[in-house]
């Protein structure tokens, strides 16, 4: 009886052994793998921050015109963005990077962005993409702002297109 109990004790420590063994050769595997897992991982990141665009997620991709084109179309109910183009609502967008807060001609600006000063730099732009009153309290731009990153950088990768 004695013996049988041994070797029932034998035989499942020799399990533990063996099951402890493929979980820790699991870890030596994948710690001695460090370049592949992550470029994995990271393409699945950058696979899902472009397609949930209101997700914030640490993988941003640099801006893209091209989307940023597409995703201005919210904002044309109020501004044009060609040449010469007429203020409607809000003013003409055409030059806006690097140009100075309040920068079009004729236009009627509210006095908080007409007084505010400085100019529209590629992060006051992300400041006031992100919340218009935030960044300047007061303005007249009924907006309440762009709440994913990528799709800000996107629309000011579009904006510097336009000079
Ligand atoms: C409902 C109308 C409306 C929408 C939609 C809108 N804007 Fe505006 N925008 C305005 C108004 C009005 C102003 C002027 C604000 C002021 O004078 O207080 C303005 C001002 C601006 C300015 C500052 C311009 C300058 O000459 O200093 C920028 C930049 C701008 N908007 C970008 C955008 C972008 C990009 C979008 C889309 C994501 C957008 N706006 C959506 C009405 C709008």
């Amino acid at each position: 009886m004695k013996t049988v109990y041994k070797l029932g004790a034998a035989v499942g420590l020799a399990l533990v052994a063996v099951v402890g063994a493929k979980v820790f050769g699991g870890l030596v595997y994948s710690a001695a793998a460090p370049d592949e897992a992550p470029r994995v991982a990271g393409a699945m990141t950058f696979r899902k921050a472009a397609t949930q665009s209101g997700s914030a997620s640490a993988e941003l991709r640099p801006g893209d015109a091209a989307l940023g084109k597409k995703a201005v179309k919210v904002c044309a109910a109020c501004h044009t963005f060609d040449q010469g183009g007429a203020n409607k609502v809000g003013p003409n967008l055409f030059g806006i990077v690097g140009a100075k807060i309040a920068h079009a001609e004729g236009f009627k600006y509210s006095d908080a962005v007409a007084g505010h000063g400085g100019r529209w730099d590629a992060g006051n732009l992300g400041k006031w993409l992100t919340n218009p009153k935030d960044f300047i309290p007061g303005n007249k731009m009924s907006y309440a702002g762009v709440k994913s990153e990528q799709q800000r950088r996107d629309i000011i990768a579009y904006l510097e297109t336009l000079r």
